[in-house]
């Protein structure tokens, strides 16, 4: 029964196989002994291989060494842990954090805590995976709404009764890179008396000065807002948080089954991770080159006549009709140098090449990128 999928996946184009690097993450990567520009990853900001946070990952295992040993609640934790859920609340302005394993652990340990078996949930029909999961494991109902259409959510939500309602989306979607208006759902989530989960996934240390999607649309977190993140994407290194109020967090201390029953975080990846808050607060210039970044690609490509959008954040999806062509173009990129890869079903319904952009990135490599692209789409 495995051959015959495996088969099947593979007569569908849709066999998924891993290309592991030789060298550390960043603007260049090796595959197979070869240099790639490195237009896949999601280090926004380039921190996976910056010397500050490895001196600070170097510091801590000596300090602390490597494995925590055992889960924060039987010892695993250190106080570098405790400094990190404090670094993380005073950046997302938050009374109290919680830190998880990975954002995905974060999203399934979470959202099934927060919505029990007589409550809602309210899930954007293109939140990611880790989403769709904490959704599954939960007990409560749950209503899918359209695509960032508050029109849809809003009727769901006046029709449902339940005592606790739970309103789950992405701020930038991890596969569109395009951006929900907070600020709607916020205000929709208080006239319904719902608490509003935000995966800040791709926000954080993107939008809002680096500080994630409250802070762009100048919201002010309170007590019905949860922010979820993850240290895995712009901020370079791994692990997930919740940041949220002190009755959450110490509420999700005692049921979150994915913090309760897993080992904590290596040390060396909790000190990367504080030493990336630290950075990204004192560089702003980097958040600018990003941005800077993302413009010039956008209006590169424009000029060029392919279609994109003018949302300010690093996920560049080029859509095209088929798998094959995703293929196609990715395979074609990849002969050139170039490593953008194809995104198809399931993760996504629309194959498309996902381009994701870097503040390292230099003038030049982005020029090349558009004119291989270019020179892709023409060819399929
Ligand atoms: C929107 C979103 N949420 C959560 C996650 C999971 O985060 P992590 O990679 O830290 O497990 C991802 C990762 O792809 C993501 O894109």
């Amino acid at each position: 029964m495995f051959t015959k999928h495996l088969q099947h996946l593979k007569r569908s184009d849709l066999l998924r196989t891993i290309a592991d690097r030789g060298s550390p993450q960043g603007r260049t990567v090796w595959i197979n002994e070869t240099p790639m520009l490195n237009f896949a990853s999601n280090d926004y900001l380039g921190l996976a291989s910056n010397t500050e946070l490895i001196e600070e990952a170097k510091r801590a295992m000596d300090k602390y060494g490597i494995g925590a040993g055992a889960s924060r609640l039987l010892s695993g934790g250190c106080i570098l842990h405790l400094e990190l859920e404090r670094r993380v609340a005073a950046f997302k302005d938050t009374p109290a954090a919680l830190v998880f394993n990975s954002g995905y652990s974060a999203n399934l340990s979470a959202i099934p805590s927060l919505a029990t078996k007589d409550g809602a949930i309210f899930s954007d029909e293109l939140n990611h995976a880790s989403i769709i999961d904490g959704c599954r494991l939960s007990g409560a109902e749950k209503f899918v709404y359209q695509h960032k259409n508050l029109t849809h959510l809003s009727e769901l939500l006046q029709a449902a009764d339940n005592p606790i309602k739970l309103v789950v989306t992405e701020s930038v979607f991890s596969m569109d890179g395009d951006i929900t208006d907070i600020r709607g759902i916020y205000e929709l989530c208080k006239t319904h008396n719902a608490l509003l989960y935000i995966d800040d996934a791709h926000a954080t240390g993107v939008i809002g000065n680096g500080k994630g999607s409250l802070a762009h649309f100048n919201i002010r977190p309170d007590d019905t807002i949860v922010q979820m993140g993850t240290f895995s994407k712009a901020l370079g290194s791994v692990g997930g948080f919740i940041a949220a109020s002190k009755t959450i967090i110490d509420y999700l201390i005692n049921c979150a089954r994915g913090f309760i029953y897993s080992t904590a975080l290596p040390v060396p990846a909790v000190a990367a991770s504080l030493a990336a808050i630290n950075y990204v607060e004192d560089h702003p210039e980097i958040i600018r080159r990003l941005c800077y970044n993302i413009s010039n690609c956008k209006r590169l490509l424009l000029s060029k006549g392919v279609k994109v959008s003018d949302e300010e954040t690093a996920i560049i999806p080029i859509y095209v009709d088929t798998v094959k062509d995703a293929l196609r173009v990715s395979e074609h990129m990849s002969a050139s140098g170039i490593l953008a890869p194809a995104i198809r079903p399931p993760t996504v319904k629309q194959p498309r090449i996902r381009i994701s952009i870097s503040a390292l990135h230099t003038e030049e490599d982005i020029e090349l990128l558009t004119v291989y692209l270019f020179e892709a789409l023409r060819c399929q």
